[in-house]
């Protein structure tokens, strides 16, 4: 069975970026005909200047959003990263498979480090190594399919070029994954700056959807978008990028196609009455079962703890081949290993047998 595995960064509040481009799939499609997992990769939310407290909080709303979304403990493992040790665990053993300058080359590194250099900060190590944990998710868990919005594509390429690395210098020990896009709203832009990713840790609050948005909210915002001078709906991302977000977002929600919905309007206005309905109504659920998940607490901490058991059961087997396989030196307390190990090193080692 294919093994599929996603994550999101807690960051910010979800977005409906991330719900349209990657979390809405995993709930219709991945969770039903894949063996899943989703993660809510805290670690890497460590990555930028952060507020731990505030950090923990979006981690615990993160997992309730995921199950108000439609996650099913019983269909998939939904976790927290930081819980896994694995995780960690083979990112270094693939750091030393990585090169630097492949890591120079990430696009998220470079927007994001010219960010904070701008405002005179500095950049964080694990930012430049971001990737390569990111790669350790994956390739711990064996996935060969990863869900995710266009942004993310880079990072998985990446992780399969580590991935065919390391098995082609030490033994097959990886799957090689790809990365798997909604074939509409991969990329949904900001409201106010329609060039711009919708992404949860911006700053710009009016151009940015949030799935916890009251209606009202959410109308405002979607009737406010920048959209591009001219009077004639039509579908051009380079041209009319502001309109043809605002199509995409539509047809996202409602299941159409952003070129047929353009003949559909013949005014500005009607698109985003309609698009801010679709937008409501898609939220609408979510928002439900978030409140009553909220008043349940207990519940939440109980599908992470059980996600946390079931993840790290099925990482450990892969992350320990891929410490044997790069010339790590078996532990005596690991039964296995020291078998393997014993003898390929030539070492007589005193452990129980
Ligand atoms: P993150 O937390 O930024 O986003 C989570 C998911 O949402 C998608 N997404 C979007 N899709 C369409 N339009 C947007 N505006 C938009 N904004 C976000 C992202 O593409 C992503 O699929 N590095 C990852 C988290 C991660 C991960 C992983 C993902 C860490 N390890 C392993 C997959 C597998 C990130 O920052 O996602």
């Amino acid at each position: 069975m294919t093994r599929v595995f996603s994550g999101v960064k807690p960051t910010g509040h979800l977005t409906l970026g991330n719900y349209l481009g990657a979390m809405r799939q995993w709930v219709t499609v991945d969770q039903h005909r894949a063996e899943s997992l989703f993660c809510i990769v805290d670690l890497h939310a460590l990555t930028v200047d952060h507020d731990p407290a505030r950090v923990r909080r979006l981690s615990r709303q993160a997992a309730t959003l995921l199950l108000a979304a439609g996650l099913d403990p019983e269909l998939c493992t939904v976790f927290v990263q930081s819980h896994v040790d694995e995780h960690a665990r083979l990112s270094y053993v693939l750091e030393c498979v990585a090169t630097d300058g492949e890591m120079r080359r990430m696009i998220q590194y470079k927007e994001k480090a010219a960010r904070e250099r701008a405002r005179g900060g500095s950049v964080r190590l694990s930012l430049l190594t971001y990737p390569v944990l990111m790669a350790a998710d994956i390739l711990a868990y064996g996935a060969g399919e990863v869900p995710v919005g266009d942004d993310q594509a880079q990072h998985v390429e990446l992780t399969r070029d580590l991935a065919a690395r390391f098995n082609q210098r030490y033994g097959y020990t990886f799957v090689v994954p790809r990365a798997t896009l909604p074939k509409v709203g991969a990329r949904v832009m900001n409201l106010q700056d329609p060039l711009s990713k919708m992404g949860k840790s911006d700053d710009s609050g009016p151009g940015i959807v949030y799935l916890l948005d009251e209606p009202d909210v959410v109308r405002k915002k979607v009737m406010r978008a920048v959209t591009d001078s001219g009077q004639e709906v039509v579908y051009d991302r380079e041209a009319r990028p502001g309109l043809a977000n605002l199509l995409e977002i539509l047809a996202s929600c409602t299941g159409g196609n952003p070129s047929e919905l353009s003949g559909v309007y013949e005014s500005y206005g009607a698109l985003k009455r309609d698009t801010a309905e679709a937008v409501v109504e898609v939220l609408r659920p979510v928002q439900e079962r978030h409140k009553e998940l909220c008043a349940d607490p207990g519940y939440v901490e109980e599908v992470l703890r059980d996600g946390a058991e079931r993840a790290r059961a099925m990482a450990r087997p892969t992350v320990d081949a891929a410490y044997r396989a790069i010339g790590l030196l078996p532990a005596a307390s690991d039964p296995v290993a020291v078998d393997t190990g014993a003898v390929d090193s030539g070492i007589v080692l005193n452990a129980a047998r």
